[in-house]
């Protein structure tokens, strides 16, 4: 699997070493990347980010990723900072680097696992603490794209607006996306160029958008997005669509945007 790169402030120095309770027999070791903004140096800038390492008795932990880093929490550290709402793979909250590939800690089997498990917040992204990234750039994109249904004719008035079975089907292996950012943390031309570069994880949803029969802004939003970066900095690498928790191929939704881009100009 690929090995993705470090968060950005990323001059990490070994850490703390917590051990486990006297008499555990079943032992993993977790090392867990450490930042806190506000613990200070003497010249007065953010200490450099530690790898903490963290024995955890496996025999009194339930299977997942995540529930180790809340034992961890509970037990250990009660500073140990991290998202964390559904546990079941459906808020996105607490997507992280888990032995080298982006995904979501409580899908993660720790067997799954060999040997120490790295945990580190998602890569290239600005730290708040811990394993917590900014996601404000993020949801600005998102928020870009105008993610929501829009259209011109009048309202059918105490009706919904329908659909067919068909269009419909167009938009399966779109609207399942939980916007972890497991994708576009995993795409380099998103780590130089995120600034402008949507990224897909937005470009799948724009696509969701474009391809929605019931939408009426489809040529404004290609028009959009007929732009040298939003769009046109995938270089297909296909980091997105290999590291995908939910199994969702935002490489091929880029794909069929730029294909309409071709097609609108014939
Ligand atoms: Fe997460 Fe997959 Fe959506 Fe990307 S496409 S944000 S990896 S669910
Ligand atoms: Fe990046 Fe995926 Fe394109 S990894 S370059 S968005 S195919
Ligand atoms: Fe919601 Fe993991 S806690 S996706």
């Amino acid at each position: 699997m690929a090995e993705f790169a470090l968060p950005k402030n990323s001059k990490i120095q070994k850490g703390k070493h917590f051990a486990a309770k006297e008499g555990a027999k079943n032992i993993k070791k977790f090392a867990i990347y450490r930042y806190n903004p506000d613990q200070k140096k003497a010249d007065g800038t953010p200490e450099n980010p530690r790898l903490d390492t963290f024995e955890v008795d496996m025999d009194s932990c339930a299977p997942m990723v995540l529930d180790a880093l809340i034992k961890i929490k509970d037990e250990t550290d009660s500073s140990l900072t991290f998202r964390r709402s559904c546990r079941e793979g459906i808020c996105g909250s607490c997507a992280m680097n888990i032995d080298g590939t982006n995904t979501l800690a409580c899908l993660k089997p720790i067997d799954e696992v060999k040997g120490d498990v790295k945990i580190y917040p998602l890569p290239h992204m600005p730290v708040v603490k811990d394993l917590v990234p900014d996601m404000n750039h993020f949801y600005a994109q998102y928020e870009s794209i105008q993610p929501w249904l829009q259209t011109v004719s009048p309202d059918p008035q105490g009706k919904e607006r329908l659909q067919s079975p068909d269009d419909r089907a167009k938009l399966d292996g779109l609207y399942e996306c939980i916007l972890c950012a497991c994708c576009s943390t995993s795409c380099p031309s998103y780590w130089w160029n995120s600034d402008r570069y949507l990224g897909p994880a937005i470009l799948l949803h724009a696509y969701r958008w474009i391809i929605d029969s019931r939408d009426e802004m489809t040529g404004e939003r290609l028009e959009d997005l007929e732009d040298p970066f939003k769009l046109y900095r995938c270089h297909t690498i296909m980091n997105c669509a290999k590291t995908c928790p939910k199994g969702l191929n935002p490489a091929k939704a880029i794909a069929e945007i730029k294909k309409l881009m071709v097609e609108r100009k014939l």
